[in-house]
């Protein structure tokens, strides 16, 4: 019934069975010290059946954390503890792309050991207040400006990143540039006031971005190369003027680079991570941006079964990304086809935490039915 999205499909080095995919989810269970626990690869490995697994966003340096028990990709341990999983994700037949981070501004002294202030485009604060490292909730900081000699380090810590990424075995990374974590800061005018060569005009806020793509696909070859991009989204207090001429150059300058794929973040879910209210009338990007890209799309945001099927018929996307639906349900891909009925996702459980929520979703073949 649902066939299209039970298609293989190309992506880069890939061979997808299905194009239903696990994106990044944060679960913030990586204790001690960002590595990432036997449990961890449990949790993927159940979920082995999607098209394709996207981990949860993993920092790329010490001072890319801002979220307390994430996970980073930057020490030994963490590359050990992530091969664990990536062993056992392909032990269960799947496809594993690690999603790499800085999260910039949304982040809190509190989280560098030398008490130094989070980076970002410009000294301006993002509203509201962030969880630190222990779980309470602090006010935002004004972050520290970057210099513009230092933007081209972070363009080779992400590299570095990437590089460690398929020594822990992964099969592709997946660059984040959504969301409101640096990359996403640096290309939207709310967040970037910068007069040198990374700010103002829309080429030059695309800069950091598009040389962290180029650099990391330099290293491990594009076809290797995912970029996640969230047009439209306000999390972590974004904004741009002008919304759609700005991603409409990212994805074309994104297309020529000839990456894996493009997965983009329809806005009506883009809070799905604190909140499950979607917003309506909101613009609709596999519509908007689909055309300018000409590799594989990945899109995602409050999709079901009936209306990922469309948007793979409308030719907007060529894979459907389902989130809080893969955190309740390991055996979605299943369900989907079947068209069976779905677990419902506890968000009490979504961050922090052990097996309960995580591991101990019941797939259907545990199940009477
Ligand atoms: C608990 C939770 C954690 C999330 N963590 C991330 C993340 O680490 N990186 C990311 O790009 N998106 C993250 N998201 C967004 C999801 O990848 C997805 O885009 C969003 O949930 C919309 O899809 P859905 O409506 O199918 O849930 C998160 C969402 C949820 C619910």
């Amino acid at each position: 019934m649902h066939d299209l999205l039970f298609q293989p499909l190309e992506i880069g080095a890939m061979t997808l069975p299905n194009r239903v995919v696990m994106p990044a989810l944060t679960r913030l269970r990586a204790v001690p010290e960002g590595i990432p626990q036997p449990i961890a690869a449990d949790y993927y490995a159940q979920r082995a059946s999607a098209g394709l697994i996207v981990t949860e966003a993993t920092a790329i340096t010490a001072d890319g954390h801002g979220y307390p028990q994430m996970p980073g990709i930057h020490t030994r341990a963490q590359v050990a503890g992530w091969r664990r999983v990536t062993d056992a994700v392909h032990a269960a037949g799947g496809r594993i792309a690690l999603q790499i981070v800085h999260h910039g501004r949304w982040s809190h002294s509190s989280y560098n050991a030398d008490g130094r202030l989070p980076i970002a485009p410009s000294a301006v604060a993002p509203p509201g207040e962030i969880y630190s490292p222990t779980f309470t909730k602090l006010p935002y900081e004004t972050p520290r400006a970057l210099k513009s000699w230092e933007i081209p380090l972070i363009v080779t810590d992400f590299a570095d990143a990437a590089l460690r990424a398929v020594d822990a075995g992964f099969d592709a990374v997946e660059i984040h540039g959504a969301n409101g974590f640096l990359l996403d800061q640096f290309l939207q005018d709310g967040s970037n006031h910068r007069v040198d060569e990374y700010g103002g005009p829309i080429e030059n806020r695309a800069r950091f971005l598009l040389n962290v793509v180029e650099q990391v696909g330099d290293d491990i070859g594009p076809e290797r190369v995912g970029v996640r991009l969230s047009p439209h989204g306000n999390l972590g207090g974004l904004t741009d003027s002008d919304p759609v001429a700005l991603f409409s150059y990212v994805i074309t300058r994104l297309s020529a680079l000839r990456i894996a794929y493009l997965h983009l973040i329809e806005p009506r879910a883009s809070s799905a991570g604190i909140a499950d209210d979607a917003s309506v009338d909101s613009a609709d990007n596999a519509a908007l941006f689909r055309r300018l890209f000409e590799g594989p799309m990945i899109t995602a945001g409050g999709y079901s079964a009936e209306t990922g099927v469309q948007v793979i018929e409308r030719e907007r996307a060529d894979a459907v990304a389902f989130g809080r639906a893969f955190i309740a349900n390991p055996d979605l891909p299943d369900r989907l086809r079947r068209n069976l009925p779905l677990n419902v996702f506890d968000r009490t459980t979504a961050y922090g935490g052990g097996a309960h929520g995580y591991t101990d979703y019941p797939a259907l073949d545990a199940m009477e039915i």
